[in-house]
């Protein structure tokens, strides 16, 4: 499909790389060759994925950090050791993200706030940071975004306005930095298998979720190693020409219910 070493001496900084589709996504990358940072708010889990990533990539130097997206002092810091230790950073992507399941009324104001301050915020704080650490003229950033952004989705009003606040402002920095050669994308999980988020949604349905797959185009749950694959298109020079867009990658979940029996492949 493309080189193994296609990322090999690059810089790859990602919030939120302890867990789920971000480490997924650090993972990916190093196997690619990418030397990487990863964040988190909990420094023995961060350790964790390091060496986690440290056993799947041995030849990559890994470096790991506690600090919570909301504190842009905090990131600036883990930003200026990343490119002391490792060089300038190639990529910077904002993974970083909160999410709970309630209806508007029963979220306050501070529960509300806090969703936007991890998703919108921590996105602003990660690129802003990265635009002062980050290779000018070759540089990707992408935001981990989500369906929610342009679908409203019930149970999720915190999660839609923060995520369309990221697309917003993604788009806008696209406009902004293409000029200093700095990319910015975002990528639009699906339902994705071995996730937090996806065990928490599964869990507020009785059907324990097989209605929602079963639901999907493509028929199948994602993996993170689909949205990682989808990081090095965007970061690398595949996706050289590719510049403020959001890529879906959930198997056709955005464009509609496909549970029609006459859909069936048996038929
Ligand atoms: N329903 C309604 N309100 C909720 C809630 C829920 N299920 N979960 C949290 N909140 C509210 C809290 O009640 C609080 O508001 P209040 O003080 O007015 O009651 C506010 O959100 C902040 O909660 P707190 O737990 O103090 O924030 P935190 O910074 O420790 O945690 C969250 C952040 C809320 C996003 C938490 O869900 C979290 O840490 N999640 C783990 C990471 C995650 O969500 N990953 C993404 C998976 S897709």
């Amino acid at each position: 499909m493309f080189k193994e070493d296609i990322l090999l001496g690059k810089t790859a900084y990602i919030s939120g790389g302890t867990s789920g589709i971000n480490l997924g996504i650090a993972l990916t990358l190093a196997r690619h060759g990418a030397n990487i940072a990863i964040i988190g708010r909990d420094l023995e889990k961060a350790e964790r994925a390091a060496d986690t990533i440290r056993s799947a990539a041995p030849t990559v130097k890994v470096l790991c950090f506690s600090a919570d997206v909301r504190d842009y002092d905090a990131i600036e810091d883990t930003m200026k050791q990343t490119s002391e230790q490792l060089g300038q950073l190639d990529i910077v992507i904002a993974g970083a993200a909160g999410n709970f399941f309630a209806p508007a009324v029963s979220i306050s104001p501070k529960g509300f706030k806090t969703v936007v301050d991890i998703d919108l915020m921590g996105t602003f704080h990660v690129f802003r940071a990265g635009f002062d650490y980050c290779k000018k003229t070759t540089a990707s950033f992408i935001a981990i975004t989500a369906p929610q952004a342009v679908n409203a989705t019930p149970l999720q009003a915190h999660v839609c306005a923060a995520k369309a606040g990221v697309n917003a402002l993604l788009k806008t920095l696209a406009m902004e930095w293409g000029p200093s050669g700095i990319r910015v994308n975002g990528i639009a999980p699906g339902l994705t298998g071995d996730t937090e988020g996806l065990k928490r949604l599964f869990a507020t349905d009785p059907d324990g979720g097989q209605k929602m797959i079963d639901a999907l185009p493509i028929r199948r749950l994602g993996s993170v190693d689909d949205i990682g694959a989808a990081a090095i298109y965007l970061s690398s020079p595949l996706g050289a020409y590719v510049n403020g867009t959001v890529l879906d990658v959930d198997g056709g979940y955005q464009i509609g219910d496909a549970s029609l029996d006459c859909l069936s492949p048996t038929r």
